[in-house]
């Protein structure tokens, strides 16, 4: 039988304010994500209170420094002055408007958008941009786009299918779990959505076609275009993938993966949408992940860094050929518009906020500094194949995963009891990492550092320090 709470609300609304509240508070109502609900007791939460700069502090006064920006999303890092400042004064002019109708951060926001990402086209896209809150939303909007710019299209008939990859992130929402796939993620909210494809990913350290770089032939990206063509082209609406695929552990592909898999859309009609949330605005030592390799996406989705976790905001930015397609003239008069709606959609507030977070990083640089602390990071990463459990370190800026083995030759994952024990002794030495957890069985043991591109080498140095410590200590060695 449960135990029914014999404290209401309103009793504990009426007691003094303090962390112990928040402790008692948060054991009793609140349901966390990725966690069983109550399973974190009022004694063993982790509470955040404040955090400046680099570090975030708990309510016991313990300084942590953060090595995943959050959720891999304050780009700028904590404390910015300007941002709030920004924040404020657009709260008191107006807070909020439909985006029915204009407002002046949005609009400039958006002009500002397509500038960025016109920064790295031969040919500019003539962009369109279209606000949500969150990077889930943003995605979920672009895979509806991409159906019903074919619908709209003369002669451009059912084409409706999304082509994603295994053990992909998109989003919390029902479709877009079901363009990625990490099953742990999805299992409980099956059947997901029809009309979703998966092909095995660029995770070139166990490549799913056990074949080895270069003499795969990138059969990653030629699985695309078998995708597609097996699918049958004419029902393939779009193909949706990250640059560099993240949460399951930082998969920078071979340098012709993304090249190929834009040539063969081009090739067969479908649209390529790049999903920037992690690999934008900086992150990865380019303001967008995907100009690394010089491909031109029809529709790009943003979030995170976008205002650095100041404030909710999510953007999906289609091209003039998109876009198009839903106007009177584009759809031959069949269909007009965009029937979609958010009601926070184009926030003011939000939109101030990301305009001065992305002021900050082009101002000082800071995709350039995750590219040199990057590297360096990187380097200081690979001193730990002296321990035996360090299988693989990769990615590129400040966009890096290390790879647990229990057994370098055979690549064995660590358990990921293990893998979790060494995030637990990182915390002991103050820094906070990420870890592959809830993605599929067996996939727990990659380790995953995506800081504020603020770093400097001295934090660079002190990550590496932190998991020395806890890779010496693993399982009481
Ligand atoms: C690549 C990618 N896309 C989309 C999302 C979903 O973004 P949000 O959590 O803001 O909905 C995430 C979240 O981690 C992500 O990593």
């Amino acid at each position: 039988m449960v135990a029914r709470a014999r404290t209401s609300s309103r009793d504990l609304l009426g007691a003094p304010s303090g962390d112990g509240t928040t402790r008692e508070l948060d054991a009793r109502f609140v349901w966390h994500p990725l966690a069983e609900p109550g399973s974190a007791d009022a004694g063993s939460l982790r509470v955040a209170v404040r955090a400046r700069g680099h570090f975030v502090e708990d309510d016991r006064g313990r300084l942590y420094l953060d090595a995943m920006a959050g959720l891999w999303c304050v780009n700028v890092g904590y404390g910015r002055r300007e941002i709030a400042d920004a924040v404020l004064r657009q709260m008191t002019e107006l807070p909020y408007f439909p985006h029915t109708w204009a407002n002046r951060p949005a609009a400039r926001l958006a002009a500002r958008l397509a500038g960025l990402l016109d920064a790295s086209r031969a040919t500019p896209g003539g962009w369109r941009v279209f606000f949500v809150q969150s990077g889930s939303e943003a995605n979920e909007a672009a895979i509806k786009v991409a159906r019903a710019y074919h619908r709209a299209r003369r002669g451009g008939g059912a084409r409706a299918k999304v082509i994603g990859r295994h053990l992909a992130y998109h989003g919390f929402t029902l479709a877009t779990l079901a363009a990625g796939g990490m099953p742990e993620r999805s299992l409980g909210f099956e059947p997901l959505p029809a009309g979703f494809v998966r092909v095995p990913p660029p995770y070139c350290y166990r490549c799913p076609f056990g074949l080895t770089y270069p003499r795969c032939g990138v059969a990653c990206a030629r699985a695309v275009a078998a995708a597609i063509e097996g699918e049958g082209p004419e029902s393939v609406a779009a193909v949706l993938v990250e640059p560099i695929q993240s949460g399951a552990g930082v998969f920078d592909p071979p340098d012709e993966y993304l090249p190929m898999v834009a040539e063969a859309c081009r090739r067969h009609g479908v649209l390529l949408m790049v999903d920037e949330v992690i690999t934008g605005f900086g992150r990865t030592g380019r303001m967008f992940g995907h100009e690394w390799w010089g491909v031109e996406p029809d529709v790009v989705t943003m979030a995170k860094g976008l205002a650095s976790g100041y404030a909710p905001i999510g953007a999906m930015a289609a091209t003039r050929e998109v876009w198009g397609a839903f106007t009177v003239e584009g759809a031959m008069g069949a269909t007009s518009g965009l029937a979609q709606v958010s009601t926070f959609g184009g926030h003011a507030a939000s939109a101030a906020a990301a305009l001065a977070n992305i002021d900050i990083i082009e101002r000082e640089g800071l995709a350039e500094n995750a590219r040199r602390v990057g590297e360096r990071l990187k380097e200081g990463l690979r001193t730990l194949f002296r321990h035996a459990v360090v299988g693989d370190v990769r990615g590129r800026g400040l966009l890096l995963a290390l790879e647990l083995v229990a057994d370098r030759a055979s690549r064995a994952p660590l358990a990921e009891r293990l893998a979790a024990e060494v995030v637990e002794r990182c915390l002991e030495a103050g820094v906070i990492v990420g870890r592959t957890a809830h993605v599929a069985p067996g996939r727990g043991q990659v380790l995953t550092f995506a800081p504020p591109l603020t770093w400097s080498e001295d934090e660079a140095r002190e990550l590496v320090l932190a998991l020395d410590f806890a890779l010496s200590r693993l399982g009481g060695e």
